[in-house]
């Protein structure tokens, strides 16, 4: 990629965060099926083309929200006939959607009590996609890396979102955030990737964020 070229990218990637004018930001004004979801529809296709060729058992997402994203990822499990989806959030909000695919947790995503009541019955030998999409700390990002990535298969992703803030290219007032913590989840990591093969599209909120297990 050329100099030139990367600057167009950020330029846009900015605009299209930010909005026209710095109003009302594109990316919260997104939505599947009536659902708010707090991605970049360039993200949500790589998501379904990362579900088709793994096939997952089960999903993992920290940060619910309004169950956009959940409600998305189980309309791509029913095309491709298989998987469940658990989504953890402090927050609980009775609108989200019903789907017999997704199970609403309510609590922390970095409650250790609460992984392994989750985690141990599963059988080991799933295909398991874990997302990180809570709260976008560094500390707390860093804190989810570490008590997640054990439980993603090989092969498989452990997608953090959002490392496009702090500057990367966008919202660079954020402070040190899932980018940063990715960084650091890899000084002490050797098990995973960076597939920037997933950043094809040329933006993506999660740049450095398409962490492949290895085999
Ligand atoms: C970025 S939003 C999730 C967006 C959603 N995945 C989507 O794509 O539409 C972040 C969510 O994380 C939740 N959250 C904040 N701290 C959390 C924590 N410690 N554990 C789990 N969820 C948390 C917030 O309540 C909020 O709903």
């Amino acid at each position: 990629m050329t100099p030139g070229e990367q600057t167009k990218i950020e330029q846009f990637h900015d605009l299209y965060y930010n909005g026209l004018e710095g109003k009302n930001a594109i990316h919260l004004h997104t939505y599947w099926l009536g659902v708010q979801v707090l991605k970049c529809p360039l993200d949500l296709w790589i998501y379904q083309e990362i579900i088709a060729e793994l096939q997952p058992d089960v999903i993992i997402e920290t940060g619910t929200y309004k169950g956009g994203s959940a409600w998305f990822m189980a309309h791509i499990l029913d095309l491709i006939g298989k998987g469940e989806i658990f989504t953890i959030d402090v927050a609980d909000d009775l609108a989200r959607p019903a789907h017999p695919r997704i199970h609403y947790v309510k609590g922390s995503s970095t409650d250790e009590q609460l992984l392994h009541t989750l985690m141990n019955p599963r059988p080991t030998d799933e295909t398991r996609l874990i997302i990180l999409d809570s709260l976008h700390t560094k500390a707390h990002v860093l804190k989810e890396l570490h008590l997640w990535s054990p439980f993603v298969s090989p092969n498989s992703y452990l997608i953090v979102e959002d490392t496009n803030i702090n500057g990367h290219p966008t919202y660079p007032t954020f402070g040190a955030g899932p980018y940063e913590a990715v960084e650091e989840f890899f000084k002490m990591n050797s098990d995973f990737m960076v597939d920037t093969s997933r950043e094809k599209f040329l933006m993506t909120f999660n740049p450095r964020g398409f962490l492949k297990r290895l085999p």
